[in-house]
């Protein structure tokens, strides 16, 4: 058996051109800029036209990844799309983004984990590279949450935005790539964050959408508080085992749900504003896209050095925790 570690090579985004900005929701609901700037820190986030489905995203941001690293869509071993929106219930969205692309030798699967699902897919991703039986694993995170959000209830839809990112898995060089991961599931939460329609317990009928159960249903407050402290929790025990400390961690991408979620978490870690990419402002919770939307603004932004601790967290509906500690050791280019 072969164990290799994986390392982020290449990376790619997608995000539509339509803001809906705090003035907008204004306008459709009972709220203010000010109480959503102030309760969540978003000022605006990006909303597809209507129909659009979630592997447009996600196929334009794995094109972007691949264009970056100068390889082509036959080279690619393996498609995971994190996501909880799939264009539909079957095919998956991989198998979709893989017909978009022209992937001729390719399998994949989409991996349903909410705000955690491209977290988790990272990992998925980086086993199949640790075993030796894939070379390139492409891992995306997409969601078009607008897609299921109720745009009459104020607690959920000024929340959520749409958006897609995707990187590149390949055999680590040196020290570099994924270092270790903790992730855990709590049913229990399940009642706080859900969406019950349309799946087999309540199939698509007139009532499911009397009922509006294909939207989300959020205790926001519950959430707010088991992310917070599972947040901390997995960070901690993950840096711990692993022999670290948060003075160690060079940059925390964390899950974009809550500015206040954020906050707390480096606030508890003791980290300072530097280390935190936050674009929540701008973009909302894109849910799975989250995390790689971050990462991709850290590189684009030169706060990642070769040799940089990253420390990936998300907390999501299930409940669904994880996080993920990589060295990193900057992209490839064809060159590369
Ligand atoms: C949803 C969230 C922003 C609500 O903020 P909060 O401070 O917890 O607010 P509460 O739910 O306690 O509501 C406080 C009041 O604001 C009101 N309110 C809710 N949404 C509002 C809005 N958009 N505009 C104005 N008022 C609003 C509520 O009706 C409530 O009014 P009341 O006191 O008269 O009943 C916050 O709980 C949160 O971010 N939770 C985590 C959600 C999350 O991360 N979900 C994604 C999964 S990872």
């Amino acid at each position: 058996m072969v164990l290799r570690r994986a390392a982020i090579t290449s990376i790619g985004r997608f995000l539509p051109e339509k803001v809906l900005s705090n003035q907008d929701l204004e306008t459709m609901v009972d709220t203010s800029d000010e109480w959503i700037f102030n309760r969540t820190g978003i000022r605006e986030r990006r909303i597809v036209e209507k129909g659009t489905g979630t592997s447009e995203l996600a196929a334009a941001a794995a094109q972007e990844a691949l264009d970056r690293r100068g390889i082509g869509a036959d080279d690619i071993d393996l498609i995971i799309v994190g996501t909880v929106t799939p264009d539909m219930m079957f095919p998956s969205t991989a198998c979709l983004v893989q017909d978009t692309l022209g992937c001729s030798r390719v399998w994949g699967f989409d991996l349903s984990a909410a705000c955690c699902g491209f977290v988790y897919s990272l990992s998925v991703g980086a086993q199949f590279i640790a075993s030796g039986a894939h070379d390139r694993v492409l891992v995306i995170g997409a969601d078009v949450m607008s897609s299921i959000v109720d745009y009459r209830d104020r607690a959920t839809c000024v929340i959520f935005g749409d958006g897609a990112g995707a990187v590149l898995l390949e055999p680590a060089e040196g020290d570099e790539g994924l270092i270790g991961y903790r992730h855990k599931i709590e049913g229990h939460g399940g009642r706080y964050l859900y969406m019950p329609g349309g799946g087999s317990q309540h199939p698509p009928s007139e009532s499911t959408v009397a009922e509006n159960l294909h939207c989300v249903h959020q205790d926001g407050r519950q959430v707010f508080k088991y992310a917070v402290r599972k947040t901390f929790e997995t960070t901690t025990s993950l840096l711990r085992e692993h022999g670290f400390t948060p003075d160690d961690v060079s940059l925390l991408i964390a899950h974009q749900a809550n500015v206040r979620i954020l906050d707390a978490t480096a606030d508890r870690l003791g980290l300072p504003e530097e280390k935190i990419v936050k674009n929540i402002h701008r973009l909302g919770n894109t849910t799975a896209g989250t995390i790689p939307l971050a990462l991709y603004d850290a590189v684009e932004d030169g706060r990642l050095d070769r040799g940089d601790l990253i420390l990936f967290s998300s907390v999501g509906a299930g409940f669904t925790a994880g996080a993920s500690l990589f060295r990193w050791g900057g992209l490839r280019t064809s060159a590369s």
